[in-house]
């Protein structure tokens, strides 16, 4: 991967140990070979903290992604899950801590490296943030001509070629207001991926779709992840759909990566509080 054996750039190896596990109540396993270093993580998050009008939303959030891999962050809603990605790409910015993006810390970045940085990862929004008066093309193609890109040539190729990953081949000149909403969130995915990213960041890629339909944005990341190696972070409240896509969950609350772990050692914790998210109780029980 290149950017990412500059030494300078390379995140600290000893805040890996102090993930999950060491944060306290953590009941994470302890963390795999997926730590930070050169040829492991893609991205690194290092006690992220966010306040939001004076309430802390994150609370020293710590987070290992491995090139190549699905990381799912569950947790109950309005916990800071889009808060956090929002930091991840310098939508938003924190008040202390470290992001590393393949290699590169981006706090304290002007707009203008962030540029780059945005180029690396590609951000699925909650709402699929379609411009309701341009076409399908005109969509897929803002971030290109956002970046300079001017043959009208090269960018429709660019766009067919997208279209063609997320399987809306010649659905070009239609308006968004005419898609289904599972036709929307893949245009919205299609934008992601325009400046072949090697990160793609999906926020609730499934909420509002029915069973079906999720099934099949959740085929479709996986295969993004198999066909161009993708590293992706997966933001998403239904558990069904963390346990499809995800190689780890992680599980957001109260500010800080409470639990991280394989799908299959999520479903066998017996933590209450993990429990309790997990069948869809009130936190009550729990305290
Ligand atoms: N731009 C914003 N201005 C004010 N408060 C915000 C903003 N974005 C998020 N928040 C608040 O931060 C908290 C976390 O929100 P969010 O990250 O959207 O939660 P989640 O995505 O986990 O449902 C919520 O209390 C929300 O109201
Ligand atoms: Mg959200």
């Amino acid at each position: 991967m290149n950017g990412m054996n500059e030494d300078r750039h390379l995140p600290p190896e000893t805040a890996a140990a102090t993930t999950a596990a060491g944060s306290g109540k953590g009941v994470s396993t302890a963390r795999n070979s997926v730590s930070s270093g050169p040829n492991g993580a893609m991205i690194s998050v290092r006690d992220l903290r966010k306040k939001i009008d004076k309430e802390e939303i994150l609370r020293g959030v710590d987070l290992d992604v491995a090139v190549g891999e699905t990381l799912v962050i569950i947790g109950r809603s309005g916990g800071g899950k889009s808060v956090l990605l929002k930091n991840l790409i310098g939508l938003m910015r924190p008040e202390r801590g470290e992001i590393w993006i393949a290699g590169q810390n981006i706090i304290g970045m002007s707009e203008r490296q962030l540029g780059s940085v945005r180029q690396k990862v590609g951000i699925l929004f909650q709402s699929g943030a379609l411009f309701d008066s341009m076409t399908v093309e005109d969509n897929i193609a803002f971030p290109l001509i956002e970046a300079g890109m001017r043959s009208p040539n090269a960018i429709r190729a660019r766009v067919n070629e997208v279209l063609e990953v997320v399987e809306l081949e010649g659905e070009n000149a239609k308006m968004p207001e005419s898609l289904s909403g599972g036709m929307r969130k893949r245009v919205g995915l299609a934008r992601a991926i325009i400046r072949r990213p090697s990160c793609v960041l999906y926020d609730e890629p499934t909420s509002g779709l029915d069973p079906v339909v999720s099934d099949n944005i959740n085929r479709l990341i996986r295969r993004l992840q198999h066909r161009f190696g993708m590293t992706s972070i997966v933001v998403t409240h239904d558990m069904k759909s963390a346990i499809q896509v995800g190689d780890h969950i992680a599980y957001l609350h109260e500010g800080r990566i409470y639990f991280y772990g394989t799908p299959d050692e999520l479903t066998r914790c017996r933590d209450p509080i993990i429990q309790d998210f997990l069948q869809g109780r009130s936190e009550s029980t729990a305290r």
